[in-house]
């Protein structure tokens, strides 16, 4: 696994966990190999597992226009999964799944290297946030592993929840300013610190 396009040959080729007996394509990620902001949604859906990329479904359509209100163009930030291949009929991902395929998405963090995590959803925020609840840090940042990682509810839970989507809405108004707030700080440099869960702090400024 030497560089993405490695890795991603070797995400498509996965049987490490039962999702590869029901995948159509394995849903590596897309983005630049150096993008500071990265996007981490639950796994693939069914049009995600059909055209082998994440987020191109409803889900996607609304975080494109999330991606908007943040000021961001799509194709400048990393977008992934928690689980590279669709869960049969969109259920969860099980914690053997989520482990299985934890190597991805470490060595996905590992070599793009992102200032900003945004975790969309409440599987890739338990990594950083653990044991806290989505409706109470949705839109705050902190830092952890020299990185500032940032909790958003799912996009998909914004559109099963009308009244979840003005909320969605601002959470990426805010994000823009959070953004600007990490790639202001040079001295914070994610290389020079391994991620580490336990030792993230809240962030004072936001
Ligand atoms: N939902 C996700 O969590 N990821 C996708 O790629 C699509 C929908
Ligand atoms: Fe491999 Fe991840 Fe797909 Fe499971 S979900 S088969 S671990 S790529």
């Amino acid at each position: 696994m030497e560089n993405l396009n490695t890795l991603a040959s070797a995400v498509r080729q996965c049987a490490l966990c039962p999702l590869s007996q029901t995948r159509t394509n394995a849903v590596p990620g897309e983005g630049p190999a150096n993008a500071e902001v990265m996007f981490i949604g639950e796994g693939p859906g069914f049009n995600e597992d059909k055209q082998g990329r994440p987020f191109v479904g409803a889900a996607g359509q609304f975080l494109n226009e999330l991606l908007q209100i943040a000021g961001f163009k799509r194709d400048e930030v990393y977008i992934t999964n928690v689980v590279k291949c669709r869960p049969p009929g969109n259920r969860d991902p099980l914690p053997e799944e989520i482990q299985a395929c934890a190597r991805y998405l470490d060595r996905q963090i590992e070599l793009i290297n992102p200032k900003v995590i945004v975790t969309l959803g409440r599987f890739s925020m338990a990594r950083w946030f653990p044991n806290e609840k989505i409706s109470a840090v949705h839109g705050k940042a902190k830092r952890s592993g020299g990185r500032v990682i940032v909790a958003m509810f799912h996009p998909a839970a914004a559109l099963h929840q009308q009244s979840l989507r003005a909320t969605v809405e601002e959470d990426f108004r805010k994000l823009k300013d959070i953004v600007a707030e990490a790639q202001r700080k040079p001295e914070e440099n994610p290389a020079d610190k391994p991620p580490a869960a336990d030792q993230a702090e809240q962030l004072s400024l936001f």
